[in-house]
């Protein structure tokens, strides 16, 4: 039972210390301290207190902030939780004669923001001793003065409080005077010289005596003056004031010279006895820095200035001394009357600030306290930032404000902010104050490299140099530094089955495009490549865009002359009938050009003839014909020279010769050997053409001759070609069925050169009517016929068979020539 009553005990005593400890509103924490503590003393264990979790201290920034811009006189430990002086903490200093003395500390916690008052009450510690203002008290008595006077005496100041004030004087022994000690209102202690035994000028003339002050402090400290009497003869009176106790009040923001009070005493005695002196009798440097006091007027006038804030009263002793030394005392209490006179303060506890462009809503950036020394509504403040800004300020614990996103960020845009606070407390009139944080945003890689142009262009010259410069393409990105830094590449593409990169290669940095190699018009015409433009980002974003190439024609391929062809040492007769009339068609000149447009627009003309005047060529058909009918008189053999021109700056030409036999009778053939100009040829190859042509004419007959045993029981008609030339398709080039209307030759050319050649290796052609106009149209050769049709529609199988006889015969015999 009685171990269970002790039990209980221990826990109520516990219960109230924790009380004590914990505070006096909830979240504020107070503890008691000693003045004069050695630093790094520990004051206690705040986060045990509070109950905080240890480890989240330094996550959460713990801290000490004292109020306002007083000094942090302690710190906390966030390791250990422990709340340590931080400085000397002199208690007289900080409060002077208060009886309590309250130290404001707050310990400040982010994430969520949470604050915490600390009161530390701060002890006193007997660390002063008494002091007299003056070294000696001199004091003047007459020696009628009778039993029982009383004399009063300076006090002793001592800067300590409580009973580490003075507590007690003591006079040192003599035969005259006693001790007087009496307790006043607001602990302070007077003391006066009580007359024992009468004064007798003639026996001394002067007393000597020693008075101590002790304080209650253990141990006890103490304090001595030297009071010199000195025995007067005459009689006096000593002075008296109107009012023991003067009361004033003042506003804080009275100006300096302000007349606070006047105090006055008045003396009985006549003359130089009764002029009565004032001053200042204990009082702190501070009040004497504060006010002034006129000696013969006693006027008391404000010196320095007032705030309620920081001493709300003061009180001043003031003694009266007349001529004789006789002295008296008075008090003036001033109370300071509070006006809205601070502004507020705002302090910025935290920025976070560059603060990335992609923070999401209501993102905390800040956190700002404001503080306001007026009391009542001079010290209520109400914070607010500028309009159009994406932040506002949201209230947190009291005093604190919350410095929120409320709006999207965007660098690019705008890439710091000028935030100004504005703090308005709401006294009369208010007060405001404001203060400009600066916020700037960080980049975010939230923008893909822009082109400008949504496709580019070039038109390059063909032959150009390898490196030759073929465009400029430009991607702007406008993020910041890496992130807004493009670089440029090719994407990998074929381009007619080679890579790209063969083509062109692109500056990473400039975007120049640049040529690898010489192009070709007549390989590609244009080509495509997509061009990446990427930024150094992290992870990087890109954009692409197509860069179309085109590829411009020079006048580069000379005109390529088809027939008669230049090739090998063949030469080509025509034959002309005697028959043929004036402008018949005699031949042809067919060329190409590899070029395009003008520079494959090709003119024909004779440079030279055997018998100028007798053939024309057509300028763009090359078409030759005769241009009056034949005579007796003309020679046989007649040679053109053509020249074929193309359209091109300059111009490119080729040139060919033409044999033209004017005979009806291939019996006149063997004359024409006069008219190679080729007799070079190598006994070898005559011995080969000969062979190979007798293998080939046999071969020929013989297919001929079963293909017509077997088709011509067929209805067959007549074997009949138009004046156009059969051109061996190996001449032709597979675009050539591109070109049309320049000039060069048309698709249906290839038709025709294809079916009318059984051989690719041979030239000749047939001849069956010089006169085109006689041609019936039907009988012209259709273009999409087979070897087959033509040979079912001939009707007499025997004339066919002689044409092909004919034919071979003058073949053979060109050859052999
Ligand atoms: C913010 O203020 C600074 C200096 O006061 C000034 O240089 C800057 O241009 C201001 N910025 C904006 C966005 O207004
Ligand atoms: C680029 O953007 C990334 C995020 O995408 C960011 O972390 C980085 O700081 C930015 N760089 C610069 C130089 O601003
Ligand atoms: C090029 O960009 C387009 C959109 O701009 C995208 O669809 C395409 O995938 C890109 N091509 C490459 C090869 O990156």
């Amino acid at each position: 039972m009685m171990e269970n009553i002790c039990a209980l005990w221990v826990l109520l005593n516990l219960c109230f210390s924790v009380f004590i400890m914990a505070g006096i509103a909830r979240g504020d924490v107070s503890y008691s301290l000693s003045e004069e503590m050695k630093i790094g003393s520990v004051i206690g264990n705040i986060a045990k207190d509070l109950g905080l979790n240890l480890n989240s201290l330094s996550a959460r920034k713990a801290r000490i902030d004292a109020e306002g811009t007083r000094r942090k006189y302690c710190d906390i430990n966030v390791n250990n939780g422990e709340l340590t002086v931080l400085e000397r903490i002199d208690r007289e200093g900080l409060c002077g004669k208060k009886s309590v003395c309250i130290l404001k500390q707050e310990l400040v916690l982010e994430n969520p923001l949470e604050s915490h008052r600390i009161n530390i009450n701060v002890q006193d510690v007997n660390d002063n001793s008494p002091v007299f203002k003056k070294g000696v008290v001199k004091l003047e008595i007459r020696e009628s003065a009778v039993k029982g006077s009383r004399f009063l005496l300076e006090e002793a100041h001592d800067a300590d409080i409580g009973t580490n004030s003075v507590q007690t004087y003591t006079v040192s022994r003599n035969e005259h005077f006693s001790l007087a000690v009496s307790f006043k209102t607001g602990g302070r202690i007077s003391c006066e010289l009580v007359l024992g035994k009468e004064l007798d000028r003639e026996l001394e003339k002067e007393v000597t005596l020693i008075l101590t002050a002790v304080d209650g402090g253990t141990p006890p400290r103490s304090g001595t003056v030297a009071i010199h009497v000195t025995v007067l003869d005459a009689n006096d009176n000593a002075p008296l004031f109107t009012e023991s106790v003067y009361k004033v009040s003042l506003p804080e923001n009275s100006p300096l010279d302000t007349l606070v009070a006047t105090v006055s005493a008045t003396d009985a005695d006549e003359g130089v006895n009764g002029e009565v002196l004032y001053e200042f009798s204990h009082v702190s440097e501070n009040d004497l820095a504060t006010f002034s006091l006129n000696p013969s007027s006693g006027q008391i006038r404000l010196t320095g200035s007032l705030d309620y804030e920081d001493e709300s009263s003061f009180e001043l002793q003031i003694r009266a001394t007349d001529g004789l030394g006789l002295v008296s005392f008075a008090t003036v209490i001033i109370e300071v009357l509070d006006i809205n006179d601070n502004s507020p303060v705002i302090i910025i506890k935290t920025l976070y600030s560059p603060v990335p462009e992609n923070v999401a809503f209501s993102t905390e950036v800040g956190i700002i306290n404001v503080q306001d020394r007026d009391s009542e509504n001079g010290g209520q403040v109400h914070c607010s930032v500028q309009q159009n800004i994406p932040f506002k300020l949201v209230p947190s614990i009291k005093n604190y404000y919350s410095l929120v996103t409320t709006g999207e960020l965007d660098r690019e845009l705008i890439s710091e902010y000028n935030i100004t606070i504005t703090a308005t407390d709401e006294g009369s009139p208010p007060l405001s104050s404001s203060k400009t944080i600066r916020l700037s945003v960080a980049d975010v890689n939230d923008n893909p490299p822009m082109y400008e142009e949504q496709f580019y262009s070039a038109h390059v010259k063909e032959n150009n140099k390898p490196g030759y410069s073929v465009c400029t393409i430009a991607a702007t990105d406008p993020d910041w530094r890496q992130n807004g830094t493009v670089v440029y590449s090719l994407l990998p593409s074929d381009v007619n089955g080679s890579p790209v990169s063969s083509l062109l290669s692109v500056n990473g940095d400039t975007g120049v495009i640049h040529a690898v190699r010489s192009f070709d018009y007549e390989k590609f015409k244009s080509f495509k490549v997509l061009v990446l433009a990427r930024d150094n980002g992290s992870p990087p974003l890109s954009s692409n865009v197509t860069v179309s190439v085109f590829i411009t024609d020079e006048n580069d391929n000379s005109p390529h002359i088809l027939y008669p062809s230049l090739e090998g040492n063949s030469f080509i007769t025509e034959m002309v009938p005697k028959a043929a009339q004036s402008s018949s068609l005699v031949s042809k000149v067919i060329a190409v050009d590899a070029d395009s447009g003008q520079n494959a627009w090709l003119s024909y003309h004779i440079v030279k003839a055997t018998d100028p005047g007798l053939f024309t060529i057509g300028e763009h058909s090359g078409e030759i014909r005769l241009q009056k009918d034949l005579s007796e008189s003309i020679n046989m053999k007649q040679n053109l020279i053509v020249s074929v021109k193309d359209n091109g700056e300059p111009a490119l030409s080729a040139t060919c010769s033409l044999y033209l036999l004017i005979s009806d009778n291939l019996a006149e053939v063997p004359e024409l050997k006069d008219m190679s100009y080729d007799e070079s040829s190598s006994k070898l190859t005559f011995y080969l053409i000969i062979a190979l042509v007798s293998v080939s004419t046999f071969f020929l007959t013989f297919i001929i001759i079963i293909l017509a045993v077997r088709f011509c029981h067929r209805r067959k008609p007549r074997l009949l070609f138009d004046g156009a030339v059969a051109i061996p398709s190996a001449y032709l080039p597979p675009n050539y069925a591109e070109v049309d209307g320049t000039g060069t030759l048309r698709s249906t050319y290839n038709y025709d050169a294809y079916l009318t050649t059984g051989s690719r290796t041979s030239d000749f052609k047939f001849v069956s009517s010089y006169n085109d106009r006689t041609l019936p149209a039907d009988l012209t050769l259709k273009k999409g016929k087979s070897v087959e049709d033509m040979l079912r529609c001939t009707g007499d199988e025997l004339e066919i068979l002689n044409q092909i006889f004919q034919i071979l015969l003058k073949w053979e015999s060109t050859e052999q020539w």
